[in-house]
């Protein structure tokens, strides 16, 4: 994939390899569709420059299917919960493989409400909750501090979700990478330039290094710039932007240690403010929502959203060192889920768009691309999260 949007110079491509499979991208969902495939037998190889860099160096790794729940989602609602309650499996196998430890803390979540407007937000989403049959529980802003106590004394409220954990996402990309290694995944670390398509199938992609890599089922996992790859024709492009996420790591000292036990989250004005703590001391403080294309920088202004919301949150938030500012592309998709399995270009698949899921949403990507990769067939979890929804044919379908 190359870096911008824009189509560079074609070369004489260089005939360098063949595999079963090519996976286009190595963050996590490509990663963890290389592993998969690759322990199916499948010979794999998977093409990025820098394979574990991406969002998943960005993202604070909340595992958040209840916390982040919202009307109109309910079918992706059914795609998180699946891939939460593989986590514990996912996590323990990976780090049996590969000997690393992701940092996957089942600690829960607390959502908290700093105002009326907020409580009120709150008693919706925790009735949805229920609906959809979620195990939350409502706390007084009293029980809340009790939990927390470095909470804001003006808390009102809260919910309690002790299914809402996290882990490191730089450790998951980490190990997934490690566990590819072991698995034999070939890695090319350079940039897809373009796909190749020859008698109207996918064969591999001509990297920008000249060298042509050709397989017999290609995957397109490449975040948000999975919709910019040129040669992938029009019709099948996945509908994937950028949405931009600016973060801010910080350092409990072990003096002030626990800090914070649990994620603690809040729509504050508008905006989502999460602090997630880490074993390790770190504490991540997330997340900015921007539409601003392929722009990566961190803002003053971000940064100051983003602290002022913390502070109002867990006011002691200014004592603590700021280690890192640091802005990451979400790869949004017109509906907010992802693109997963075969597109009407024979020889095409895509594991993308997964927005604001994508750390959440490994374990049965991984699981349902191992799945089409070997049957053709998406497995029925996955079924709804099919390409062919944004199809042309089926945009422009009626109601009977
Ligand atoms: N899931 C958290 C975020 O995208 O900011």
């Amino acid at each position: 994939m190359s870096r911008t949007p824009e189509a560079s110079p074609q070369r004489t491509p260089r005939p360098s390899g063949t595999s079963d499979v090519l996976v286009v991208g190595g963050g996590i969902i490509g990663l963890v569709t290389a592993w998969r495939a690759a322990q199916r037998g499948f010979t794999t190889a998977l093409v990025d420059p820098e394979p574990g860099g991406g969002a998943a160096q960005v993202a604070a790794g909340m595992l958040a299917a209840v916390t982040e729940l919202h009307y109109g989602e309910q079918t992706l609602l059914g795609l998180n919960v699946a891939s939460a309650r593989r986590y514990p499996d996912f996590a323990a196998e990976l780090t049996e493989v590969t000997g690393q430890d992701l940092g996957y803390r089942q600690c829960g979540t607390l959502a908290v409400a700093l105002d009326a407007d907020d409580r009120a937000h709150l008693r919706e989403l925790h009735a949805l909750q229920r609906q959809s049959g979620l195990e939350s529980e409502w706390l007084s802003g009293r029980e809340c501090r009790r939990l927390e106590p470095m909470l804001a004394p003006g808390v009102r409220g809260g919910l309690r979700v002790d299914g809402d954990h996290q882990v490191d996402p730089r450790r998951l990309a980490g190990a997934l990478v490690a566990a590819c290694e072991r698995a034999g995944v070939t890695f090319h670390r350079t940039w897809a330039e373009r796909l190749t398509v020859v008698r109207d199938r996918a064969a591999g992609v001509v990297a920008t290094d000249g060298t042509e890599l050709s397989a017999g089922q290609v995957v397109l996992a490449a975040g948000s710039l999975s919709g910019s790859l040129p040669g992938v024709p029009d019709a099948v492009l996945p509908p994937v932007r950028p949405v931009k996420g600016q973060v801010l790591r910080l350092t409990v000292p072990k003096r002030y240690a626990p800090f914070l036990s649990r994620t603690v989250r809040a729509v504050v004005r508008g905006s989502h403010v999460y602090l997630v703590p880490r074993e390790s001391g770190e504490l991540v403080v997330g997340a900015t929502s921007e539409e601003l294309g392929w722009d990566t920088t961190v803002t003053a202004g971000g940064v100051y959203e983003l602290l002022r919301d913390a502070h109002e949150l867990v006011p002691g938030i200014t004592e603590l060192p700021l280690t890192e500012t640091r802005a990451g592309l979400r790869p949004g998709s017109p509906d907010n889920a992802p693109l997963l399995g075969p597109t009407d270009l024979p020889g095409l698949l895509l594991a993308t768009g997964h927005y604001r899921n994508g750390v959440l949403l490994t374990p049965v990507t991984g699981d349902a691309m191992a799945h089409v990769l070997t049957t053709g067939e998406l497995p029925d979890v996955a079924r709804p999260f099919t390409p062919r929804r944004f199809s042309t044919a089926a945009l422009t379908e009626q109601p009977a």
